[in-house]
């Protein structure tokens, strides 16, 4: 399966080629205020069998289907009271929300993976709204790596996951945010969480005026999010989490004043301890350490709350066992 890759800008032009080549069933990277994703016509079944494919992901798990207003995302979903107030407080914004189809939905099966539920969200960038915007139909889009691996927070991380593999990647720039965003489960009266993720559950429960059930870890009454493997979000050398400093053969990965040690291959996720600028550095310097050579990444104490809790998610995934 090999293709050519466009490389784009986001001027106008780019813009409507990005949204013909989706309108035509190719699969296009674009920036989102999270990560970048790797977008195709989500009503389009062979198109975003492509996704799958690209990405080497299984088959079973579904995507958020991407909007260009909660409006048009009121077509494809039914939004209780709950569902309604987040949306209309965060959106757009680094939140996908789980709700029961509508009659009207018209993201395919193969997207939903046959779930009765489907996952919305409008995000938050110039770029992807003007491409959603002009596709005019929702679309599907995972994070833009292969499966497995690192999300991707600039173009050229896709590159290296995707070229070759995709029909365009639009470069514009470096993502805000830098973690994916918070999965919110809301089926029933309750409000699941399902991923952590660049909003944090402190703005959420503000809003709601209650607190969030559990959803992965919990008894099982609410779904998974089925793509909460263990095993993911992985660089090649392992990460070793909470270390107090680095061991020979290992790089660093500071937070806040921890010395790195000696370390030869370093980096700090955030000098002063600001955990939203963390989040944002995430990805590409667990990119950047992973060098040949290097045994483990070592990474420094972080915090559980703000946007702390997607960070240690995620380095967790990625300490997994595999
Ligand atoms: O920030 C983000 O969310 C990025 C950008 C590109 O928007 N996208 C992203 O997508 O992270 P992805 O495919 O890597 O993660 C989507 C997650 C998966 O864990 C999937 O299992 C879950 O959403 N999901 C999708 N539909 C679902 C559903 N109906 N019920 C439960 N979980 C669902
Ligand atoms: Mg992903």
């Amino acid at each position: 399966m090999t293709r050519i890759t466009r490389h784009l800008d986001t001027g106008p032009s780019a813009i409507a080629e990005a949204a013909g080549l989706l309108v035509q069933g190719g699969l296009v990277a674009f920036p989102t205020e999270t990560v970048y994703g790797l977008g195709a016509d989500a009503t389009n079944g062979r198109a975003v069998v492509g996704i799958y494919e690209a990405k080497g992901r299984p088959r079973f798990n579904p995507l958020i289907a991407h909007l260009a207003s909660f409006e048009l995302a009121r077509e494809q979903g039914v939004f209780s009271p709950a569902a309604a107030r987040l949306a209309d407080a965060f959106w757009p914004g680094p939140l996908t929300l789980v709700v029961p189809k509508a009659a009207t939905c018209t993201v395919s099966e193969i997207a939903t993976a046959g779930l009765d539920s489907v996952a919305l969200r409008v995000p938050d960038h110039g770029v992807a709204h003007a491409i959603l915007a002009a596709t005019g139909r929702p679309v599907a889009a995972p994070s833009a790596n292969r499966s497995g691996h690192v999300s991707a927070t600039t173009a050229a991380h896709v590159a290296v996951d995707l070229d070759g593999r995709i029909d365009a990647i639009v470069d514009g720039g470096s993502t805000q945010v830098g973690v994916e965003s918070t999965i919110l489960s809301c089926l029933g009266d309750r409000v699941a969480m399902l991923r952590p993720g660049g909003l944090s559950r402190e703005a959420i429960e503000t809003v709601l005026g209650f607190a969030l059930a559990e959803g992965p870890e919990g008894s099982g009454d609410e779904p998974l999010a089925p793509g909460m493997l263990a095993s993911h979000y992985a660089p090649r050398a392992q990460v070793r989490l909470d270390a107090e400093g680095p061991r020979l053969g290992e790089a660093w990965l500071g937070f806040g004043g921890v010395g790195h040690g000696g370390a030869t291959v370093a980096a700090n996720l955030s000098t002063t301890s600001d955990l939203t600028e963390a989040a944002a550095n995430l990805f590409g310097m667990l990119r950047a350490l992973d060098r040949p050579g290097i045994t483990a990444i070592a990474v420094a104490p972080i915090p559980s709350h703000g946007l702390g809790e997607a960070i240690r998610d995620r380095l967790s995934r990625a300490a997994a066992e595999r």
